[in-house]
């Protein structure tokens, strides 16, 4: 069975539950699927593949991201990969096709990713922090489709199950 890992960043858990909704789509589909923090990961050693998804501030992917393409180039260059963001705090991510941030874009090229998706975001209306609390008065609400992510997934799913056979 191929293992696929499923790497995320996230600082207020809406990216998080994105990558376990990710990871429960790819075991449904047959593939064996490990979801975790992407600081917390060492090595991609016995993985097959890899999906690495962060949240979006201040027009960047979440730092852990951008550390675990720095520290994992090589490795992720040798598998097919994946990204994905989440970010918009409005429903623009179910009804078009959001941009790359450019940062990500980068790592999609440099990678060669076999694809990407841009996810809409979550944020409490009772958000701690500076920004956060500023930005949650005019824009809490979690825009998140878990239908949407989960038929991303399966597409990732058939691309794998298709080159293994
Ligand atoms: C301070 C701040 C900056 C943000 N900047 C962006 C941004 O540049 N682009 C975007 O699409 N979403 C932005 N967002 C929305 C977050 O990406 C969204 O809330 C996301 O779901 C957070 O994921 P997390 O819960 O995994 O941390 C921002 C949110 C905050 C609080």
């Amino acid at each position: 069975m191929m293992r696929v890992l499923v790497a995320y960043a996230s600082e207020r858990g809406g990216t998080a539950e994105i990558a376990d909704w990710i990871g429960t789509a790819l075991r449904e589909a047959g593939l064996d699927a490990d979801v975790r923090p992407a600081g917390e990961i060492a090595g991609l050693g016995g993985y097959d593949a890899a999906v690495l998804g962060g949240a979006l501030y201040a027009g960047r992917w979440h730092r852990e991201a951008r550390h675990f393409v720095r520290h994992h180039a090589d490795a992720l260059a040798h598998r097919p990969v994946w990204l994905f963001s989440s970010g918009p705090l409005d429903h623009t991510a179910e009804e078009k096709q959001i941009a790359l941030a450019p940062g990500v874009a980068k790592v999609a090229r440099r990678l060669n990713a076999r694809g990407h998706a841009t996810f809409g975001g979550r944020l409490s209306p009772d958000a701690q922090g500076f920004l956060a609390s500023k930005i949650a008065k005019r824009s809490s609400g979690d825009f998140r489709d878990r239908g949407q992510v989960t038929e991303w997934a399966a597409g990732i799913a058939r691309e794998l199950r298709g080159a293994a056979v």
